[in-house]
């Protein structure tokens, strides 16, 4: 008998360009997954479009007027109708409550646009120029209480040019965006990644470090 395919909850708030890599790796069979809905706290997101061109469930969650608390118990209620596996933040501008995260723990993924440690928070590739840094790129972690702070899984790293601006960071970290997310995801629906005790584990071993692509 065939065991149905791991479920993933996607997460986003706007364009969805790392949500259309994971629904291309989906339907190209890479993911070992199906993405069984996603989710967006805004209604106008273009992610919410790619989804429905999939064929995947698009579901609004607005959260405007209510307490964290109470959008998180709402967000929970939705994706308990589908019975997720894994949560996947993609550009998901909200942050969680602790009793969601705990809820979650250890299936909760994020996506984000610099090298964690370093910059947390948002305008990543603002800070990265203007502190000159030589490496930039993203990470892929597990979602813990405190804010991009979780244990990374995953890193996309690439040299900062002379004469990169916001616009060129933004368009070369995307591609490797779109590299490690389905990565991961992958390594975790089939059992390879897991959080166990704050320490990320990958095929069995510690990592010591997040798993590193170059450009
Ligand atoms: C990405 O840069 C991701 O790292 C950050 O939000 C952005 C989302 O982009 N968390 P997109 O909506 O997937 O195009």
């Amino acid at each position: 008998m065939s065991r149905a395919a791991p479920r993933v909850a996607v997460l986003i708030s706007g364009e969805g360009s790392n949500l259309q890599a994971l629904l291309d790796a989906a339907s190209a069979g890479t993911l070992g997954a199906e993405i069984a809905v996603v989710v967006s706290n805004r209604a106008a997101a273009r992610g919410l479009v790619r989804a429905r061109d999939a064929g995947v469930a698009a579901r609004h969650l607005g959260g405007k007027d209510i307490s964290r608390e109470a959008y998180d118990d709402a967000l929970a209620s939705l994706l308990a109708e589908y019975s997720p596996d894994l949560l996947v933040l993609a550009g998901f501008m909200r942050i969680f409550s602790a009793s969601f995260i705990a809820r979650f723990a250890g299936r909760i993924l994020n996506i984000h646009p610099s090298l964690l440690p370093a910059y947390p928070g948002l305008d990543t590739h603002r800070r990265a120029l203007d502190a000159g840094e030589h490496w930039h790129g993203a990470t892929v972690h597990f979602v813990t209480v405190e804010l991009d702070a979780g244990p990374a899984a995953l890193q996309y790293r690439l040299r900062v040019r002379a004469g990169d601006t916001v616009e060129s960071l933004t368009a070369r970290v995307h591609v490797g965006e779109h590299l490690i997310l389905p990565r991961a995801v992958e390594w975790f629906v089939g059992g390879r990644l897991r959080l166990e005790n704050d320490s990320v584990m990958l095929d069995g071993r510690r990592l010591s470090q997040p798993v590193i692509m170059e450009e």
